[in-house]
C-alpha cells in the first residue's frame, strides 16, 4: 500500500514568529507515523528555522522551487544541493504559480526534477490544467504534456523517487475544488499514464490532490483510491486545518 502524504505549501507566506507557533503546534499534534508521511515547505529563507525545531522527524521539510543549474552565476536562485544539505527532503517543481509568473515551460521544470533528484531529494512535480482548458476539453491533454515532458526526460524509473501532485489551477485559493468524481478521473489518467510506460512504478507512485483541501473536504477526496494525500496551501498555515487534514488522510489509510 502507497503511504500517503500530506505536504502543507506555505507560499510566500510566514514570519519567524507565527512559524514557530504554527510549527510548535503541529509538532505537538504529530507523531511520526507509519501510514502518512508529513512535510511542510516553508520559504526558503525560514528553512533552517524550520528544520531545527523539527528535529524530531515526525515532519519533514521541502523547499518550494530549486534551480535546475548545479551552482554559478544564477541571482536569487536555490540549487537543490542546497536544499539538501541544509536537510530538507523534499523540493515542490512546477508549481502553477511558477509556470504562470516566472514563466517556466515542462521542459524546464524536467529539468528542475533532475537536478532535485541528483542532489537526493524527492521533487513533488505539480500539474493540473487552467479552467479554460478545463471548459475546452483539453484537461487530460495538459496533464499530459506537462507528465510526459518529465517522463521522457528523467525516465520512468525515475518516478519511483518522485511525487506527482494533481492541482487544478482553477481550484487552487479560490475555494472551489475538484470534485471527487474530478479528481479521481484525473489521478486514474495519470496512473495509467505512468503505468503505459511501467505498470510496478505507477502501482508505487503517490500522487496527491491539492487545490482548496480543507478539513471538511479532505476525508471525501482521500477515499478515492487513486489519491495517495495532499499537497495543502491556505490551510496549512492554520494548525488545527492542517492536523484536521492529515488526521483524515490517516483515516482513509485505517480504512485501505
Ligand atoms: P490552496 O490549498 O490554497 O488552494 O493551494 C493549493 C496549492 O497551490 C498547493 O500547492
Amino acid at each position: 500500500m502507497r503511504k500517503a502524504l500530506v505536504a502543507g505549501n506555505w507560499k510566500m507566506n510566514g514570519s519567524l514568529d507565527a512559524n514557530r507557533e504554527l510549527l510548535s503546534a503541529l509538532s505537538g499534534a504529530m507523531q511520526a507515523s507509519d501510514a502518512v508521511a508529513v512535510a511542510v515547505c516553508p520559504p526558503a529563507v525560514y528553512l533552517r528555522d524550520a528544520l531545527a525545531q523539527l528535529e524530531s522527524g515526525a515532519i519533514a521539510v521541502g523547499g518550494q522551487d530549486c534551480s535546475d543549474e548545479k551552482s554559478g552565476a544564477f541571482t536569487g536562485e536555490i540549487a537543490a544541493d542546497m536544499l539538501k544539505e541544509v536537510g530538507c527532503e523534499y523540493v515542490i517543481v512546477g508549481h502553477s504559480e511558477r509556470r504562470a509568473r516566472q514563466h517556466e515551460d515542462s521542459a524546464w521544470v524536467a529539468r528542475k526534477f533532475i537536478a532535485a533528484q541528483a542532489a537526493g531529494l524527492v521533487p513533488i512535480l505539480c500539474v493540473g490544467e487552467q479552467l479554460a482548458d478545463r471548459e475546452a476539453g483539453r484537461t487530460d491533454a495538459v496533464v499530459a504534456e506537462q507528465l510526459d515532458a518529465v517522463l521522457d526526460a528523467a525516465g520512468v524509473a525515475a518516478f519511483d523517487r518522485a511525487v506527482v501532485a494533481y492541482e487544478p489551477v482553477w481550484a487552487i485559493g479560490t475555494g472551489l475544488t475538484a470534485s471527487p468524481e474530478q479528481a479521481a478521473e484525473v489521478h486514474a489518467f495519470i496512473r495509467a499514464r505512468v503505468s503505459a510506460r511501467d505498470q510496478g512504478v505507477a502501482e508505487g507512485l503517490r500522487i496527491l490532490y491539492g487545490g482548496s483541501v480543507k478539513a471538511d473536504n479532505a476525508a471525501g477526496l482521500f477515499a478515492l483510491p487513486d489519491i495517495d494525500g495532499g499537497l495543502i496551501g491556505g490551510a496549512s498555515l492554520d494548525a488545527a486545518s492542517f492536523i484536521g487534514i492529515v488526521n483524515a488522510a490517516v483515516a482513509a489509510q485505517a480504512r485501505g
